[in-house]
């Protein structure tokens, strides 16, 4: 008998990110697409990993993470968002963003369930969702603001919905949400069973002096939410895989319940580290000023080129429209960026489930200046 097996993801095929790395290595180009930095994470963080493994840290630590890190995400999140978490019970390292969202909807969702996913959206939400059998409801960010049109969310809700994703600050755009949008949710979900997802692992890359809208900062919506981080995406080292995720006591439990026979126990000797290095809070605060840093001095040198900038408020992306230059789908001069042009981007069609095209690429911008400069003098020719 010939082995085979049915899908469960019958339309999923290789990501976006992986092909245009894969294009952009062939075709030796600067590579502003994947979202990871090419400049040295912090040194005394790598030094702070090596003495937790001279001094022995290599064993596996508790299931929800080792309890000196938990404790002060806690005091970070009471000094942050002046809200108690409680390390024992509401939060949980993770081995990356991904997992602990990936976790967060195995925990909840069954079939049938609708969830509510923004697009564009990060590519794992929608399989996520679908491998536990659940629906996604797509809505449109309106264009160009990417904004939530909120009573659109409102037309959208019937009694299977279970969970609504969001994303702040914003892959692929760098929109964020407003306090005014806090509100707008509190009140759709108040008095319903709709749970929240929270994707937050841009938290600390947020620019022009905005607060960051956490989940955190509302009690009432943390009781119904799985807010989740990344250590690899704001210390720059996203090798490392390793984030969290904070809830209410009686999700995490159940969240807990999953993650124990899954991954169970994270990277020890990081953790430590970051024990350690967390407890400056100036190893988080300064981040925003440092991205931000970087997000201005790309756009400044894009004045040199025919790419119309949108806005972007945080995260590590900007996306850019090209009416002057072409009027090709942005797949098309995307791979035409890398293949004649040397410089690799992601379409934002890309992020969309039906590949709704305004013709939009995104940069990413955490680079080392002479990158930005280098892809820049390529882009200019265009
Ligand atoms: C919106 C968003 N969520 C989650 C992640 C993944 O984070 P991690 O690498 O910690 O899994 C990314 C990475 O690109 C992201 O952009």
């Amino acid at each position: 008998m010939k082995l085979s097996v049915n899908s469960k993801l019958p339309h999923v095929g290789t990501n976006i990110f992986t092909v245009m790395s894969k294009l952009a290595a062939d075709h030796h180009a600067v590579n502003l697409g994947q979202g990871y930095p090419d400049y040295a994470m912090s040194e005394d963080l790598v030094a702070l990993v090596n003495e937790a493994m001279q001094r022995g840290h290599n064993q596996y630590v508790p299931m929800q993470g080792y309890a000196p890190l938990r404790e002060v995400l806690s005091e970070k999140t009471s000094a942050l968002y002046n809200t108690v978490v409680d390390p024992g019970t509401q939060i949980t390292i993770t081995p990356g963003g991904t997992y602990a969202i990936y976790t967060a909807l195995t925990t909840i969702l069954r079939a049938g369930d609708e969830v509510i996913i923004f697009e564009p959206a990060y590519d794992s939400y929608i399989p996520n969702v679908e491998i536990n059998g659940a629906k996604p409801v797509l809505i449109n960010l309106e264009f160009p603001g990417y904004r939530i049109n909120w009573d659109e969310v409102r037309k959208n809700i019937t009694p299977r919905t279970r969970l609504i994703m969001l994303n702040s600050p914003h892959n692929p755009t760098g929109a964020v949400l407003s306090e005014r949008d806090m509100q707008e949710l509190r009140e759709i979900v108040k008095d319903t069973n709709i749970l929240i997802l929270s994707d937050e692992v841009y938290e600390h890359l947020i620019f022009d002096g905005i607060a960051h809208q956490s989940i955190l900062r509302y009690p009432d919506l943390l009781e119904r939410s799985f807010v989740c981080f990344s250590f690899g995406k704001v210390y720059h080292c996203t090798g490392w895989k390793l984030g969290y995720c904070i809830s209410s006591p009686w999700l995490m439990e159940e969240f807990r319940k999953v993650h124990q026979f899954n991954c169970f126990s994270c990277h020890s000797p990081s953790q430590v580290a970051l024990s350690h290095f967390l407890k400056n809070k100036d190893s988080y605060l300064s981040l925003g000023a440092f991205m931000q840093e970087k997000r201005d001095y790309f756009i400044q040198l894009m004045r040199g080129t025919r790419f119309d900038m949108l806005e972007s408020r945080g995260s590590y992306f900007i996306c850019a429209t090209y009416d002057r230059i072409s009027n090709e789908k942005d797949t098309v001069l995307a791979e035409r960026m890398t293949r004649d042009f040397g410089v690799a981007t992601i379409p934002v069609s890309a992020f969309y489930n039906a590949g709704t095209d305004n013709q939009v690429i995104r940069f990413c911008f955490a680079k080392k200046p002479e990158t930005l400069e280098r892809a820049v003098e390529k882009l200019a020719k265009l």
